[in-house]
């Protein structure tokens, strides 16, 4: 089944540099993903790397740049509508290149159901739009039918990580997870929810939180 879907993610927040313009009219353009053309248009990627991962909401691609370099034979896809944040992650990419990622510059939810199926070992959401609200349930990434996707994409025993400071979406999203029949938490002791995995990366909306005082809930859940 196709996800209706209409999106609600910013796409520009303020005026750009001109050097980080420059950045999206140039460097972005052998990166990204076109769901218009063959096999996205980076068929050889896809021969390329048996094993991919997706970031979706990479913001200022901080934690996406650090794994595609920490692991060179694995291809990362990123997912980013925000163009700041895309031209953020371009400029990081001009002092450390990496030949492993790909970036879609749009909504995930636009390339979830084209990419392939049982080719991922992690999908990572970190810090997603809460989307709290009851009457905004349906714009929330973690809900039922969105799960049904992960769980197609994802191997087996393949990770779906995620971290948010908003309780409320905290509670919904565990409720929507742990009520999927394809996944399981791997939490054993409030430590594995509270602390930051051993090979996480401190992103800039994830230290905003914390110099706020706020309390970061660390989830991840196993594919069965
Ligand atoms: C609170 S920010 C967190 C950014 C980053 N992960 C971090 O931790 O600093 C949420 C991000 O998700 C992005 N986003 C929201 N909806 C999205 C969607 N449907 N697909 C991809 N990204 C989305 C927003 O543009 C924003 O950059």
């Amino acid at each position: 089944m196709r996800i209706t879907h209409r999106s609600y993610a910013r796409r520009c927040a303020r005026g750009l540099s001109a050097r980080r313009a420059r950045l999206l009219s140039s460097d972005l353009l052998p990166l990204r993903l076109d769901v218009d053309k063959d096999y996205f248009g980076h068929p050889a990627f896809f021969e390329r790397f048996a094993e991919l991962r997706l970031e979706i909401g990479f913001g200022a691609g901080e934690h996406l740049l650090e794994q595609a370099v920490a692991f060179p034979s694995i291809g990362f896809i990123g997912c980013e509508p925000y163009m700041n944040g895309v031209a953020s992650l371009l400029a990081k990419m001009v002092s450390t290149p990496v030949d492993n990622l790909l970036i879609f510059p749009s909504d995930a939810l636009l390339l979830l159901e084209m990419l392939p199926v049982g080719r991922f070992t992690a999908l990572y959401l970190l810090f997603p739009d809460p989307w709290y609200k009851r009457r905004h349930r349906r714009r929330r990434i973690l809900r039922g039918e969105v799960l049904d996707i992960f769980a197609r994409l994802l191997k087996e025993d393949g990770l779906l990580r995620w971290a948010s400071d908003e309780p409320r979406f905290v509670a919904s999203s565990l409720a929507a997870c742990c009520a999927h029949p394809c996944f399981c938490w791997s939490a054993n002791t409030p430590a594995d929810w509270q602390d930051a995995p051993s090979d996480w990366c401190e992103t800039r909306y994830e230290r905003k939180a914390r110099e706020h005082g706020r309390e970061i809930c660390y989830v991840n859940f196993l594919r069965y």
